[in-house]
Protein backbone atom coordinates (compact mmCIF):
# COMPACT_ATOMS: atom_id res chain seq x y z
CA UNK A 1 0.00 0.00 0.00
CA UNK A 2 1.32 3.24 -1.06
CA UNK A 3 1.69 6.38 1.61
CA UNK A 4 -0.77 9.11 1.06
CA UNK A 5 0.86 11.82 1.69
CA UNK A 6 -1.13 14.93 3.63
CA UNK A 7 -1.43 18.30 3.04
CA UNK A 8 0.23 18.61 0.14
CA UNK A 9 -0.37 21.55 -1.39
CA UNK A 10 -0.51 23.61 1.66
CA UNK A 11 2.89 21.91 3.10
CA UNK A 12 4.73 23.11 -0.20
CA UNK A 13 2.65 27.07 -0.37
CA UNK A 14 4.03 27.22 3.50
CA UNK A 15 7.17 26.41 2.75
CA UNK A 16 7.76 29.26 0.19
CA UNK A 17 10.35 27.64 -1.91
CA UNK A 18 12.97 29.40 -3.38
CA UNK A 19 14.55 27.99 -6.82
CA UNK A 20 18.30 28.39 -5.36
CA UNK A 21 17.51 27.39 -1.43
CA UNK A 22 18.39 24.61 1.01
CA UNK A 23 15.26 22.81 2.28
CA UNK A 24 14.85 19.96 4.58
CA UNK A 25 12.35 17.16 4.65
CA UNK A 26 13.41 15.83 8.44
CA UNK A 27 10.35 12.88 7.88
CA UNK A 28 11.27 11.71 3.93
CA UNK A 29 8.84 8.82 3.85
CA UNK A 30 7.25 7.72 1.08
CA UNK A 31 8.78 11.11 -0.34
CA UNK A 32 6.11 12.55 -1.45
CA UNK A 33 6.72 16.18 0.37
CA UNK A 34 10.14 15.78 -0.94
CA UNK A 35 9.52 15.13 -4.44
CA UNK A 36 7.12 18.50 -4.57
CA UNK A 37 10.00 20.67 -3.09
CA UNK A 38 12.54 18.84 -5.46
CA UNK A 39 9.95 20.11 -7.87
CA UNK A 40 10.00 23.61 -7.40
CA UNK A 41 13.82 23.87 -6.83
CA UNK A 42 16.28 24.84 -9.23
CA UNK A 43 19.47 25.01 -8.25
CA UNK A 44 18.97 24.38 -4.78
CA UNK A 45 19.32 21.25 -3.08
CA UNK A 46 17.38 19.47 -0.18
CA UNK A 47 18.71 16.95 2.33
CA UNK A 48 15.85 14.58 3.66
CA UNK A 49 16.14 12.67 6.61
CA UNK A 50 14.61 9.17 7.57
CA UNK A 51 15.86 6.72 10.34
CA UNK A 52 13.57 3.76 8.66
CA UNK A 53 15.31 1.58 6.35
CA UNK A 54 12.34 0.83 3.96
CA UNK A 55 11.71 4.31 3.74
CA UNK A 56 14.80 5.02 2.65
CA UNK A 57 15.19 2.36 -0.04
CA UNK A 58 11.84 2.96 -1.20
CA UNK A 59 12.15 7.16 -1.39
CA UNK A 60 15.39 6.65 -3.03
CA UNK A 61 13.46 5.42 -6.08
CA UNK A 62 10.72 7.74 -6.27
CA UNK A 63 13.95 10.82 -6.37
CA UNK A 64 15.61 8.68 -8.89
CA UNK A 65 15.26 11.04 -11.81
CA UNK A 66 16.56 13.92 -9.30
CA UNK A 67 20.48 14.97 -8.50
CA UNK A 68 20.09 17.52 -6.10
CA UNK A 69 19.31 15.96 -2.84
CA UNK A 70 20.86 13.90 -0.49
CA UNK A 71 19.17 11.42 2.22
CA UNK A 72 20.52 11.30 5.63
CA UNK A 73 20.02 8.07 7.51
CA UNK A 74 19.48 9.36 10.36
CA UNK A 75 17.13 10.57 13.71
CA UNK A 76 16.31 14.66 12.89
CA UNK A 77 17.46 15.39 16.50
CA UNK A 78 20.53 15.15 15.27
CA UNK A 79 20.24 17.68 12.10
CA UNK A 80 22.11 20.40 13.50
CA UNK A 81 25.33 17.90 13.74
CA UNK A 82 24.56 15.95 10.14
CA UNK A 83 24.28 19.02 8.21
CA UNK A 84 26.95 20.58 10.21
CA UNK A 85 29.06 18.07 8.77
CA UNK A 86 28.04 18.45 5.13
CA UNK A 87 29.27 22.23 5.57
CA UNK A 88 25.39 23.63 5.91
CA UNK A 89 24.52 25.97 8.91
CA UNK A 90 21.80 27.87 7.00
CA UNK A 91 18.91 26.33 5.62
CA UNK A 92 15.57 28.03 3.73
CA UNK A 93 13.24 25.87 4.85
CA UNK A 94 12.78 22.57 7.43
CA UNK A 95 9.13 20.50 6.72
CA UNK A 96 8.22 17.98 9.59
CA UNK A 97 5.46 15.38 8.69
CA UNK A 98 5.75 13.87 11.97
CA UNK A 99 4.69 10.15 12.59
CA UNK A 100 4.37 7.36 11.05
CA UNK A 101 3.87 6.20 7.01
CA UNK A 102 1.24 3.88 5.92
CA UNK A 103 4.15 1.43 5.41
CA UNK A 104 5.31 1.26 8.96
CA UNK A 105 1.62 0.97 10.00
CA UNK A 106 0.84 -1.64 7.84
CA UNK A 107 3.53 -3.98 8.47
CA UNK A 108 3.14 -6.41 10.81
CA UNK A 109 6.36 -6.84 12.07
CA UNK A 110 6.65 -3.92 13.24
CA UNK A 111 3.81 -3.91 16.23
CA UNK A 112 2.70 -0.29 15.50
CA UNK A 113 -1.24 -1.64 15.12
CA UNK A 114 -3.36 -2.51 17.95
CA UNK A 115 -5.35 -4.64 15.40
CA UNK A 116 -2.63 -7.33 14.29
CA UNK A 117 -1.34 -9.55 16.84
CA UNK A 118 2.34 -9.06 16.21
CA UNK A 119 5.50 -8.47 18.25
CA UNK A 120 5.82 -5.76 20.42
CA UNK A 121 8.41 -3.73 19.05
CA UNK A 122 7.39 0.62 17.94
CA UNK A 123 10.69 1.01 16.94
CA UNK A 124 11.13 3.37 14.03
CA UNK A 125 14.73 2.87 14.18
CA UNK A 126 14.92 -0.84 13.47
CA UNK A 127 18.97 -0.77 15.39
CA UNK A 128 17.49 1.00 18.80
CA UNK A 129 18.43 -1.46 21.19
CA UNK A 130 14.58 -0.25 23.12
CA UNK A 131 11.30 -1.60 22.11
CA UNK A 132 7.98 -1.68 23.33
CA UNK A 133 8.57 -5.61 24.69
CA UNK A 134 11.27 -4.02 26.92
CA UNK A 135 9.09 -1.53 28.25
CA UNK A 136 6.21 -3.54 29.23
CA UNK A 137 8.22 -6.22 30.75
CA UNK A 138 11.07 -3.73 32.68
CA UNK A 139 9.41 -0.93 33.72
CA UNK A 140 8.08 -0.46 37.00
CA UNK A 141 3.73 -0.14 37.16
CA UNK A 142 4.32 3.27 38.43
CA UNK A 143 6.55 4.14 35.47
CA UNK A 144 4.33 2.90 32.86
CA UNK A 145 1.33 4.45 34.48
CA UNK A 146 3.21 7.45 34.10
CA UNK A 147 3.76 6.67 30.19
CA UNK A 148 0.81 6.05 29.67
CA UNK A 149 -1.14 8.83 31.59
CA UNK A 150 1.45 11.63 30.35
CA UNK A 151 1.62 9.87 26.15
CA UNK A 152 -1.51 8.29 26.07
CA UNK A 153 -4.16 10.99 28.22
CA UNK A 154 -4.75 7.20 29.51
CA UNK A 155 -7.48 7.70 32.52
CA UNK A 156 -7.08 3.98 33.38
CA UNK A 157 -2.99 4.12 33.09
CA UNK A 158 -2.57 2.96 36.75
CA UNK A 159 -5.19 -0.07 36.19
CA UNK A 160 -3.45 -1.21 32.88
CA UNK A 161 -0.01 -0.75 34.05
CA UNK A 162 -0.80 -3.22 37.73
CA UNK A 163 -2.10 -5.73 35.17
CA UNK A 164 0.50 -5.61 32.99
CA UNK A 165 2.66 -6.48 35.60
CA UNK A 166 0.47 -8.91 37.11
CA UNK A 167 0.77 -10.84 33.37
CA UNK A 168 4.05 -10.80 32.72
CA UNK A 169 6.09 -11.62 30.57
CA UNK A 170 3.82 -10.29 27.73
CA UNK A 171 5.00 -11.22 24.64
CA UNK A 172 2.83 -9.99 21.62
CA UNK A 173 0.47 -7.34 20.63
CA UNK A 174 -2.97 -9.15 21.91
CA UNK A 175 -1.00 -9.55 24.67
CA UNK A 176 -1.44 -5.98 25.61
CA UNK A 177 -4.88 -5.75 23.45
CA UNK A 178 -6.70 -8.18 25.89
CA UNK A 179 -5.26 -6.23 29.55
CA UNK A 180 -6.66 -2.89 27.86
CA UNK A 181 -10.27 -4.55 26.79
CA UNK A 182 -10.28 -6.33 30.05
CA UNK A 183 -9.65 -2.93 31.90
CA UNK A 184 -11.15 -0.29 29.69
CA UNK A 185 -14.50 -2.67 28.33
CA UNK A 186 -17.18 0.32 28.71
CA UNK A 187 -14.85 2.04 25.91
CA UNK A 188 -16.45 2.79 22.75
CA UNK A 189 -13.68 3.23 20.83
CA UNK A 190 -10.93 0.93 20.62
CA UNK A 191 -9.81 0.17 23.99
CA UNK A 192 -5.81 -0.15 23.34
CA UNK A 193 -5.55 3.03 21.42
CA UNK A 194 -3.97 5.78 23.71
CA UNK A 195 -1.89 2.74 25.67
CA UNK A 196 -0.41 2.24 21.83
CA UNK A 197 0.65 5.78 21.37
CA UNK A 198 2.02 6.28 24.52
CA UNK A 199 4.19 3.23 24.35
CA UNK A 200 4.82 4.62 20.82
CA UNK A 201 6.13 7.78 21.99
CA UNK A 202 8.15 6.45 24.89
CA UNK A 203 10.01 4.07 22.53
CA UNK A 204 10.89 6.42 20.15
CA UNK A 205 11.06 9.26 22.60
CA UNK A 206 9.03 11.52 20.18
CA UNK A 207 8.28 14.63 22.00
CA UNK A 208 12.22 15.03 22.95
CA UNK A 209 13.28 14.79 19.55
CA UNK A 210 10.83 17.33 18.56
CA UNK A 211 11.74 20.03 21.25
CA UNK A 212 15.64 19.17 19.63
CA UNK A 213 14.89 19.59 15.96
CA UNK A 214 12.49 22.79 16.89
CA UNK A 215 15.41 24.38 18.63
CA UNK A 216 18.92 23.57 16.78
CA UNK A 217 16.39 24.08 13.45
CA UNK A 218 14.83 27.63 13.85
CA UNK A 219 18.22 29.02 14.21
CA UNK A 220 19.61 28.11 11.53
CA UNK A 221 16.99 29.50 9.72
CA UNK A 222 18.06 32.09 6.95
CA UNK A 223 15.91 35.50 6.48
CA UNK A 224 12.58 34.50 5.23
CA UNK A 225 13.20 31.09 5.82
CA UNK A 226 9.87 28.49 6.97
CA UNK A 227 9.47 25.85 9.50
CA UNK A 228 6.30 23.64 8.21
CA UNK A 229 5.45 21.28 10.93
CA UNK A 230 2.44 18.86 10.53
CA UNK A 231 1.13 16.81 13.68
CA UNK A 232 -1.14 14.18 14.41
CA UNK A 233 -2.23 14.43 17.91
CA UNK A 234 -2.30 16.96 21.01
CA UNK A 235 0.69 16.35 22.58
CA UNK A 236 3.07 17.01 19.58
CA UNK A 237 0.81 20.17 18.48
CA UNK A 238 1.42 22.08 21.80
CA UNK A 239 4.60 21.55 21.50
CA UNK A 240 5.08 22.72 18.23
CA UNK A 241 2.42 25.53 18.99
CA UNK A 242 3.66 27.24 22.32
CA UNK A 243 7.13 26.54 20.79
CA UNK A 244 6.18 28.79 17.79
CA UNK A 245 4.56 31.21 20.21
CA UNK A 246 7.85 31.76 22.58
CA UNK A 247 9.79 32.23 19.15
CA UNK A 248 7.81 34.93 18.11
CA UNK A 249 6.92 36.84 21.23
CA UNK A 250 9.02 39.88 22.33
CA UNK A 251 8.96 41.28 25.86
CA UNK A 252 7.51 44.25 25.73
CA UNK A 253 4.70 45.38 28.29
CA UNK A 254 1.35 45.04 26.49
CA UNK A 255 0.23 48.94 27.14
CA UNK A 256 3.53 49.76 25.30
CA UNK A 257 3.60 50.62 21.50
CA UNK A 258 5.48 48.19 19.42
CA UNK A 259 8.06 49.83 17.18
CA UNK A 260 9.91 47.56 14.14
CA UNK A 261 13.03 46.84 16.04
CA UNK A 262 11.36 45.90 19.18
CA UNK A 263 9.87 42.62 17.21
CA UNK A 264 11.13 39.47 16.96
CA UNK A 265 12.96 37.34 14.32
CA UNK A 266 9.99 35.18 13.97
CA UNK A 267 6.45 35.41 13.08
CA UNK A 268 3.72 32.74 13.09
CA UNK A 269 2.31 32.69 9.86
CA UNK A 270 -0.68 30.49 10.36
CA UNK A 271 -2.72 32.28 12.89
CA UNK A 272 -4.75 29.32 13.97
CA UNK A 273 -3.69 25.52 12.63
CA UNK A 274 -4.08 24.34 9.20
CA UNK A 275 -6.41 21.71 8.33
CA UNK A 276 -6.98 18.88 5.73
CA UNK A 277 -10.18 19.72 3.18
CA UNK A 278 -12.81 17.61 3.92
CA UNK A 279 -11.98 16.39 0.41
CA UNK A 280 -8.76 15.48 1.74
CA UNK A 281 -10.34 14.01 4.75
CA UNK A 282 -12.95 11.56 2.99
CA UNK A 283 -10.24 10.28 0.64
CA UNK A 284 -7.67 9.42 3.42
CA UNK A 285 -9.00 8.95 6.48
CA UNK A 286 -5.02 8.91 7.70
CA UNK A 287 -5.56 12.74 7.41
CA UNK A 288 -8.53 14.00 9.62
CA UNK A 289 -5.86 14.08 12.99
CA UNK A 290 -3.13 16.81 10.91
CA UNK A 291 -2.77 20.25 11.34
CA UNK A 292 0.23 22.07 10.00
CA UNK A 293 1.48 25.41 11.27
CA UNK A 294 4.19 27.62 10.10
CA UNK A 295 6.51 30.38 11.62
CA UNK A 296 8.75 31.91 9.53
CA UNK A 297 11.93 34.33 10.49
CA UNK A 298 11.27 38.56 9.19
C1 LIG B 1 4.33 10.55 8.04
S1 LIG B 1 5.79 9.85 7.40
C2 LIG B 1 6.33 11.09 6.25
C3 LIG B 1 5.66 10.98 4.91
C4 LIG B 1 6.21 11.89 3.86
N1 LIG B 1 6.07 13.28 4.21
C5 LIG B 1 5.56 11.62 2.52
O1 LIG B 1 4.96 12.53 1.97
O2 LIG B 1 5.66 10.50 2.01
C6 LIG B 1 6.94 10.10 8.69
C7 LIG B 1 8.30 9.52 8.40
O3 LIG B 1 9.20 10.17 9.28
C8 LIG B 1 10.06 9.22 9.86
N2 LIG B 1 10.41 9.75 11.18
C9 LIG B 1 9.58 9.95 12.22
N3 LIG B 1 10.26 10.44 13.27
C10 LIG B 1 11.55 10.55 12.86
C11 LIG B 1 12.74 11.02 13.49
N4 LIG B 1 12.74 11.42 14.75
N5 LIG B 1 13.87 11.04 12.77
C12 LIG B 1 13.89 10.61 11.48
N6 LIG B 1 12.80 10.15 10.84
C13 LIG B 1 11.64 10.13 11.52
C14 LIG B 1 9.30 7.92 9.90
O4 LIG B 1 10.20 6.84 9.86
C15 LIG B 1 8.43 8.03 8.64
O5 LIG B 1 9.05 7.42 7.55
Amino acid sequence: MKHETVLKEEAISYLNIKPNGIYIDGTLGGAGHSKLILDHLKNGFLYAFDQDDFAISYANDILKDYKNYKIIKSNFKHLKQKLEELGIDKIDGLLLDLGLSSFQIDDETRGFTYLKDTSLDMRMDQHQELTAEMILNTYEASELARIFFVYGEEKNSFKIAKRIVERRPLKTTMDLVKICDSVNYKEKGHSSKRVFQALRIAVNDELTVLETVLHDAVNMLNKDGRLVVITFHSLEDRIVKHFFRDESSTDIPKNLPIINKDLSDFEVITRKPVYPSEEEMNRNSRSKSAKLRALKRR
